[in-house]
């Protein structure tokens, strides 16, 4: 009997070992790469290299693996497998030679659970994502985008800005939430056709849901959320503040559009919203057009979000850079002082006389590295980057990070340097690795809109005030890492010239 018995716990031991070994095979033979994928760190069964990810300055922990792996390498987090590719040649290859290829975006669980499938303006793909792009730009146009009505609306905004800088008397305040709302209303009155008050509190409660989600989304937790959703999901941590956020800032937006549906005069469309109503009740449109009510909240708010945060953050930026160096500050001032004046408002068209302002606002894009990361994209077929083979279907991030400070690229990468931006004669020289907007078919939406707000606030801010840091204080340079790059806390004197 005992025989039996060992023989039988024998016979169990080699059935739980044959067992492991098989799982282990169909684990090995599921995640194994195909020839010529692009090279990974080790990594670990199930959790892959989720312990490879930088959660304070991933941007940077990235382009250094880039470094090591000639630009394109993978990291496997949780069941998806990413490809990084970093460097000018790289990243221009896969955004603007190869950007057929890389047009849809992959699937991603944080968007799916806030929106639900294909929906908006940055997550959505194909049909719908063209015909909603195309859209979008060409409402945006009519209701002033590149023409004289926009010019004046954001001069208009400027005044209240101004008003409200001057209130602060002299004394030291942190511009964020007034730039934020500054140029979150230019945004407002193309898509809302109103902007808010800077005292609104549930518009500056909205604000800080904005800014607040786009951190979230981009930091460990967003990571970890789109690494393993079916965990997270039932675990407390910061990625169940990013998803109440969204439901407020969706039940804020759905409530402009209500009132939008009631107040609605089809011959006299106000904005983006009465455009895209118009659009759902007279024109015939496919299903996959996204022309519907499920539709239009997830593309209001992606505009809403996407125009508010970037913007702002690049003028806080400029205003910490500028105080940092104050010979860069008085030399603006002075080229402001000799085209503009002081007697009649600024224009876009005196940019072409600025080209100074013009290198400093680019070089305030380039080392403040807004969007560090950039957006995923997908392979929608199988292609190939530099030696290395993408099967159809894998997740590539090319990081703009490694282009905006490429050392092949920029003569002083890590200095803030408008010089790179101008000619031995002081002419402004645009540069081809400058690729803060990215690049390619999906290359930012509003980089028009954007350019036109940074020439215009910071010329009509710079003219007005000298800005300084409170005595003996320096500001940080170093940013906090979410879907943007932004600052610490800071406050800051500003003194009227
Ligand atoms: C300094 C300001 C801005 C910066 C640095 C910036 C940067 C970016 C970047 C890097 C992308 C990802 C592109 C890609 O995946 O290749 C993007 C996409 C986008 N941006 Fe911007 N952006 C700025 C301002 C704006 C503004 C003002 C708007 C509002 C209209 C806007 C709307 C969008 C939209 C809708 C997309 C998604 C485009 C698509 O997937 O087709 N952005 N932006």
């Amino acid at each position: 009997f005992r025989i039996t018995d060992k023989l039988l716990s024998f016979d169990l031991y080699y059935l739980y070992l044959l067992f492991i070994l098989i799982l282990v095979k169909l684990y090995y033979v599921k995640n194994r790469n195909p020839l010529n994928y692009p090279p990974s760190p080790f990594s670990l069964p199930l959790l892959g290299n989720v312990f490879n990810l930088d959660s304070k300055e991933p941007h940077i922990y990235l382009t250094k693996l880039g470094h090591a792996y000639n630009n394109i390498f993978s990291l496997r987090l949780g069941r998806d497998k990413v490809v990084f590719i970093t460097g000018y040649k790289l990243v221009k290859e896969a955004l603007v030679t190869q950007a057929e290829n890389f047009v849809d975006r992959p699937y991603s669980p944080v968007q799916s659970r806030v929106y639900s499938g294909n929906a908006g303006l940055f997550f959505s793909n194909g049909e719908m994502w063209k015909k909603q792009r195309r859209f979008a730009l060409s409402t945006l146009r009519n209701f002033g985008l590149g023409k004289k009505t926009m010019e004046l609306a954001i001069c208009e905004e400027s005044r209240f800005l101004l008003d409200e800088i001057d209130k602060q008397k002299g004394a030291a305040f942190d511009p964020t939430i007034l730039f934020n709302n500054a140029v979150s209303n230019i945004i407002c009155q193309m898509v809302f056709g109103q902007r808010f008050d800077y005292a609104d509190h549930q518009f500056r409660t909205m604000l800080k849901y904005i800014s607040k989600s786009i951190q979230l989304e981009g930091s460990i937790w967003g990571q970890l959320y789109e690494a393993f959703p079916a965990i997270m999901k039932h675990l407390p941590g910061a990625h169940n503040d990013m998803f109440s956020n969204y439901k407020l800032l969706q039940a804020f937006v759905k409530e402009v559009v209500v009132k939008h549906k009631a107040e609605l005069d089809p011959s006299e469309p106000r904005d983006y919203i009465d455009s895209f109503l118009i659009e759902m009740m007279q024109k015939p449109h496919e299903t996959t057009d996204g022309f519907d009510e499920e539709n239009i909240v997830p593309c209001v708010l992606d505009l809403f979000l996407a125009g508010t945060e970037t913007t702002s953050t690049t003028l806080c930026w400029g205003l910490i850079y500028l105080i940092t160096y104050p010979e860069v500050q008085e030399k603006v001032q002075e080229e402001i002082d000799r085209v503009i004046g002081r007697s009649r408002e600024p224009s876009i068209s005196d940019k072409a006389n600025m080209p100074y302002t013009e290198a400093v606002i680019h070089e305030m894009l380039r080392f403040g590295d807004i969007v560090p990361m950039n957006g995923l994209r997908v392979a929608d077929k199988d292609t190939s980057i530099g030696e290395c083979f993408i099967p159809k279907g894998t997740a590539i991030l090319p990081i703009l990070h490694s282009v905006l400070f490429d050392e092949n690229e920029w003569e002083t990468p890590y200095k803030f340097n408008p010089g790179h931006f101008l000619d031995k004669e002081g002419k402004f020289v645009r540069r081809d690795a400058f690729m803060a907007f990215s690049a390619g078919k999906r290359v930012c939406l509003g980089e028009q809109l954007a350019r036109m707000e940074l020439f215009l606030f910071f010329v009509i801010l710079f003219r007005k005030f000298r800005f300084s840091a409170a005595e003996g204080e320096k500001l940080n340079l170093d940013g906090v890492i979410g879907v943007t790059r932004t600052p610490h806390p800071f406050k800051i004197h500003a003194t009227t010239r």
